[in-house]
């Protein structure tokens, strides 16, 4: 599968994707790290990262329905782990609403908001876009 940052042409269908899976974009920007799947025009997911040096948020991971169920979503996550790991990052938090089963099936356990650190507290999904009623979870790299 091959996974590519999103260009120009595929940006807003990645957007759209997202929109269609109710996730948040109002603060992607074609300079944040969105990733896509594509297949011949279609953009069939999408997964983005935020992260310092040691911390990194996964988020905007979506599968379009038609695709899904076929490990697209695992190699994603497992994809965004790799690559954060090899910038020196230890730990990944990411928040939902809908998928935390999907996330704990891959290593990703619950934790509380008070000890989230203030790098994940401070980007913009955390702190303006997600409600206080997501999830939050993460996964220890090794
Ligand atoms: C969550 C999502 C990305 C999974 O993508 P996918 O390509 O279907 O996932 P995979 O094929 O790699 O994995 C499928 C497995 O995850 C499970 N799964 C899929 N979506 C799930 C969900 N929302 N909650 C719990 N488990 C889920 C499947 O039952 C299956 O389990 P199995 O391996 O035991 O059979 C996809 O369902 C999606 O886009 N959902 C809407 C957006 C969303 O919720 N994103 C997460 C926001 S952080």
């Amino acid at each position: 599968m091959n996974i590519v940052p999103a260009s120009q042409n595929s940006f807003s269908a990645a957007i759209a994707l997202l929109k269609k899976n109710n996730l948040p974009t109002e603060d992607l920007d074609p300079g944040k790290q969105l990733f896509v799947v594509e297949e011949g025009d279609n953009v069939i997911a999408t997964v983005a990262v935020e992260y310092n040096y040691t911390d990194a948020l996964l988020r905007s991971l979506s599968v379009s329905p038609e695709k899904r169920n076929s490990g697209i979503g695992a190699e994603l996550v497992q994809f965004i782990e790799d690559y954060v790991q090899k910038q020196g990052v230890q730990t990944v938090y990411l928040l939902t609403t809908t998928a935390a089963d999907f996330f704990s099936k891959r290593g990703y356990t619950i934790i509380d908001r008070n000890n989230v650190p203030d790098f994940i507290k401070n980007t913009s999904e955390y702190s303006v876009i997600c409600s206080s009623s997501s999830t939050i979870m993460k996964k220890e790299l090794s």
